[in-house]
């Protein structure tokens, strides 16, 4: 006893040291209830209000108000819209943190209410099946070709105006419905019902749904959404129920020739009444994937979402990226000029040999990725470069900020169209837009990436090759080239393409 008076008698002698221990006692216990894992804060954002958090700021998620926020936040930003937590990853460091070191986490798709219940409770899957594509793309670039040619006026050097981001979008859906549904169905009849169905998919898919944000107010359908998503259902169900039955009465054996997507995947249609000896090529899915007719439609509808839209708006990016720098336009005829000639057509076995057509390729996506947003959930909580990310928060990547970011991309420049930097010698030699490298990711990475980029890139380079050598284009006389962009599922180009060709080849066209 005599001892603890004379510890505390000491102790009162000097105020300082127990001020010192009290304050070593607060920090050791904050230390320790960290380490019991108090959960790190959340991304820094704009401050939230009650019930809606940042529900006004709805218009500023686009990629370009995105790269603003981050601007000023940071490489992570964190809002809250409802209830839903969404994060954004802006900076190529973060890109990779999220696409890579938390793929697992980090890689499910987050479905409005309009999404699920359009793909039939997500009844679609990655698409994996684009043989029949890949023969049809040839037939595109022949259709651009001969469009193109037949827009030029029949006297030869004429100043017609071709709208050619009209016949790109034009053509690159013919493709994939003919790709689809062969000429008997979506290639011939059916297209015209689709594309207007598709469209209003596309609306709905993008369409802002209160109830996807403050699920308890989703059954008063405030924004009016549920007839317009049962009538876009059932006007998809009829049209591709018909098609189905035209191909289970008129059946070409997979593998053939004439075989599309359809008979292909009615191979293995399980709804207790297909003969399954129609289908040939001996592949070893079947006897062992079935298919229902919901699923069919899903992946009908993944092949058209995202084989159409994407394709066409790169190639009208890369057309109006070369009219709008006629140095890169001419370096790239004068290519083609060296190794293909004039007097014969580009083909898929030059593509190889054209590095600077590779870069403008490169150098367009880079610049205009046609999907701006990657659009990712967190199926369990995860920390994200020091910050908390809760599960079932919606994760964006940012890949047109990625893209261009001023540190990974040459400061200033990082906004030019500049092809030449991936070429040998040039300060972007050796990077990848497949994945690899998180500074440039037009295709996304890791297990949600694009399925189809050999087939996009292709299709790309060899329209864009046999357009630009094929013809001399200029922007027509009076006209402003408008470099402007739009914001929907994809960002295509604020206004489509015009421009006057000229032909260059000594062969026939
Ligand atoms: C230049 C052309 C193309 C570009 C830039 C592109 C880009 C992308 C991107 C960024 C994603 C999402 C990646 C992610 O969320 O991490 C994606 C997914 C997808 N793409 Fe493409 N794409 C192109 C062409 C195509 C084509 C031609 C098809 C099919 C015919 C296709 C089918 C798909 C499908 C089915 C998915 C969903 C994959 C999944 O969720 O697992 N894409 N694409």
């Amino acid at each position: 006893m005599a001892s603890y008076g004379a510890v505390a008698d000491y102790l009162l002698q000097d105020p300082w040291l127990v001020i010192w221990l009290a304050m070593a006692t607060l920090a050791f216990a904050l230390l320790r209830s960290r380490r019991r894992g108090a959960p790190p804060p959340l991304p820094p954002g704009p401050r939230p209000l009650p019930i809606i958090g940042n529900l006004l700021m709805m218009g500023q998620l686009t990629h370009r108000g995105l790269a603003a926020m981050s601007a000023r936040y940071g490489g992570l930003v964190h809002l809250r819209m409802g209830r839903v937590h969404v994060v954004v990853a802006s900076s190529p460091e973060h890109a990779r943190e999220v696409l890579q070191a938390h793929d697992g986490e980090l890689s499910n798709r987050p479905a409005s209410i309009a999404i699920a219940y359009l793909t039939y409770g997500r009844a679609d899957m990655a698409f994996s099946h684009y043989g029949h594509f890949w023969r049809q793309s040839t037939n595109l670039v022949r259709s651009i070709a001969a469009a193109v040619n037949a827009g030029d006026g029949d006297d030869g050097g004429s100043e017609a105006v071709v709208e050619i981001g009209e016949l790109i979008f034009g053509l690159s859906k013919d493709v994939i419905f003919r790709a689809a549904f062969g000429t008997r169905g979506g290639g011939g009849g059916h297209g015209g019902e689709l594309e207007i169905l598709l469209q209003e998919f596309s609306r709905l898919f993008g369409a802002f749904n209160i109830g996807d944000f403050i699920p308890w107010l989703a059954w008063l359908d405030l924004n009016g959404l549920n007839g317009r998503l049962r009538a876009a259902r059932a006007g998809l169900d009829d049209v591709i129920d018909r098609i189905i039955d035209e191909h289970v009465r008129d059946a070409t054996p997979a593998g053939d020739e004439d075989a599309d997507m359809v008979d292909d995947m009615l191979v293995f249609l399980d709804e207790g009444g297909r003969d399954e000896s129609g289908g040939g090529g001996g592949d070893e899915l079947q006897g062992t994937l079935r298919l229902t007719r919901d699923n069919i439609k899903g992946i009908i509808m993944d092949f058209v979402f995202g084989g159409t839209e994407t394709v066409a708006s790169a190639i009208e990016w890369a057309m109006a990226e070369l009219l709008h720098s006629p140095t890169n336009l001419h370096r790239l005829q004068a290519e083609l000029a060296d190794v293909v000639g004039l007097n014969r057509h580009v083909t898929e076995d030059d593509l190889d040999k054209l590095p600077f057509l590779k870069s403008v390729a490169m150098e367009t996506l880079r610049l205009h990725p046609p999907i701006p947003l990657l659009l990712h959930e967190a199926s369990t909580d995860c920390v994200v470069g020091g910050y908390s990310i809760p599960k079932g928060s919606r994760v964006l990547v940012n890949v047109w900020s990625v893209g261009r970011d001023p540190a990974a991309w040459n400061g200033a420049g990082a906004g030019e169209f500049f092809p030449a930097r991936f070429m040998p010698g040039g300060e972007a030699e050796g990077v990848d837009l497949r994945g690899g490298c998180f500074e440039l990711l037009p295709f996304g990475s890791g297990r949600r990436a694009c399925p189809a980029v050999v087939l996009g890139l292709y299709e790309m380079e060899l329209v864009v090759a046999r357009l630009v050598h094929a013809f001399d284009w200029a922007v027509p006389a009076g006209e402003v080239l408008d470099m402007g962009d739009g914001f929907g599922l994809t960002a295509p180009r604020a206004v489509r393409l015009r421009a006057v060709p000229t032909p260059r080849l000594t062969c026939e066209m």
